[in-house]
């Protein structure tokens, strides 16, 4: 495949993302560390891009390592309590002076509309304000953390009005109190409540690190009782990583749906989490995900619950129980909660290169979001995987559904021969293909 037709393939898968994306309320958190790397230029410009694709985008950034650098200037000592900064009256001066040195920063690096950059022509307006009011950890333990606070509330219908008007909502780690104080706070913590208090429909935490088994393997999934035993478990968890985790378990737990830890320092992160279906990150939810995945030979019985009542109303062929054992290697199979609601099969076409896409099917109760879709979209992948060029289906009367994803019907000579000599007359299913 040549360049253009690569990013013309490219374009066009992303624009089912784009399409979803639009208006949606993302919140996305990163640390002060990405103020501090070359590519955050690049960060800043994929936040340019998803404004301009009409995704309501609130950010919200951190500033530990710049509060360090303030302290260490000062010769000062950062204190801190079970990992937890303890915010005195000096360690708060350099909480204003890192809150502010790196809100500037970020705006002036939004504003930047250089000829011949990514944000050449890009009009974008960044908002900041007092919308995280805030109350005193207080003393744990004996220790007083002083300036360091906890969000108390969110001014949401502010930012709310401030994203109406297409404009970026820029927030910092502090928050204000109504007796005039000024607190010290997480800025995964902020960025969480924000998320609850919008009813964002995602939160992405874009850490240092991608979130990894001990085995150093990227986990794609968790819901929140895994991540639970996830933290609990690994003790060798980098601090930020944890405070990431517990903040999506916290998330999830207060309605926001979906949440998401990315590696910052990888190229392209959050596009590619956003705008594809081969994201870098981990993804958290409340209930366990539904899972597409290639069928073994213990998910028959719930292929034949799914697929048999299909078949007695004519939609489908009748399967065996032993068609199903031979074949299962071709059947890809969605599962939610134990239950299979989803199914389909590639079988390779023996002497051609082509392959036919045949019980096709999703639960009633789960159809129209796209399921089938995605099921077809992956056998059309995996056939191009296999090095096929062409896949059929046989339909009696889904010949509409796969013509709207580029199937054209074909008539019964046009058919590889082996396919050919199994039709059955007696249905007369048409035949559709498509070129792939
Ligand atoms: C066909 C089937 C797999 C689609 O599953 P799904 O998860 O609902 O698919 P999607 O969400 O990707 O697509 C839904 C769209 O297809 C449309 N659609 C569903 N069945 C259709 C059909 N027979 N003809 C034309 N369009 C159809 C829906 O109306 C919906 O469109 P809309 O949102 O514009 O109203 C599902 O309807 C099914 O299991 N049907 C019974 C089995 C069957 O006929 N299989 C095909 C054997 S060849």
């Amino acid at each position: 495949m040549n360049n253009t037709s690569s990013f013309v393939h490219w374009f066009r898968d992303s624009s089912p993302y784009i399409h979803a994306h639009r208006n949606r309320t993302f919140v996305i958190y990163f640390g002060g560390e990405a103020l501090l790397d070359n590519s955050f230029k690049d960060l800043i410009h994929d936040f340019a891009l998803l404004n301009s694709l009409g995704i309501r985008l609130v950010l919200v950034h951190g500033i530990r390592p710049q509060i360090d650098k303030a302290l260490a200037l000062r010769q000062q000592e950062a204190k801190f309590h079970q990992n937890l900064r303890i915010t005195d009256h000096n360690a708060l001066q350099c909480v204003k002076e890192a809150a502010g040195l790196v809100r500037v920063n970020i705006e002036s690096l939004l504003s930047l509309g250089v000829a011949n950059s990514p944000m050449s022509g890009a009009k974008l307006r960044v908002i900041s304000g007092n919308f995280v009011t805030a109350k005193p950890r207080g003393v744990i333990q004996g220790i007083d953390f002083q300036f360091t606070g906890k969000v108390r509330r969110i001014d949401h219908i502010a930012i709310q009005q401030q994203l109406d008007l297409g404009n970026i909502a820029l927030i910092s780690p502090i928050g204000y109190s109504p007796s005039g104080d000024l607190f010290n706070l997480s800025a995964e913590q902020v960025a969480t409540e924000v998320a609850i208090a919008l009813q964002a429909e995602k939160l992405i935490l874009m850490t240092e690190q991608s979130c990894q088994s001990e085995k150093g393997q990227l986990i794609a999934q968790m819901t929140t009782d895994e991540a639970l035993k996830f933290i609990q478990s690994n003790i060798a968890l980098s601090i930020n990583m944890r405070r990431a985790l517990e903040s999506a378990v916290f998330g999830c737990q207060s309605g926001v749906q979906r949440i998401h830890i990315l590696n910052r320092t990888m190229e392209g992160a959050l596009l590619s989490e956003l705008f594809s279906r081969d994201g870098t990150g981990t993804l958290i939810s409340l209930s366990p995900f539904e899972n597409q995945r290639t069928a073994e030979l213990n998910d028959i019985t719930g292929i034949l619950e799914l697929i048999t009542p299909l078949e007695q109303q004519g939609m489908l062929i009748s399967r065996s129980k032993e068609h199903l054992e031979m074949h299962i290697n071709d059947y890809r199979i969605i599962e939610r909660d134990g239950l299979i609601i989803g199914c389909t099969a590639l079988h390779p076409i023996l002497n051609s290169s082509a392959g036919l896409i045949a019980c096709l099917a999703v639960h009633p109760d789960y159809r129209k979001s796209s399921r089938g879709n995605q099921l077809l979209e992956q056998l059309v992948s995996s056939a191009k995987k296999q090095g096929l060029h062409e896949v059929f289906a046989l339909s009696t009367q889904t010949m509409h559904w796969f013509k709207e994803r580029g199937f054209h019907e074909v008539n019964f000579t046009q058919l590889p021969p082996v396919l050919q000599a199994s039709y059955n007359h007696l249905r007369s299913a048409k035949a559709l293909s498509k070129l792939i």
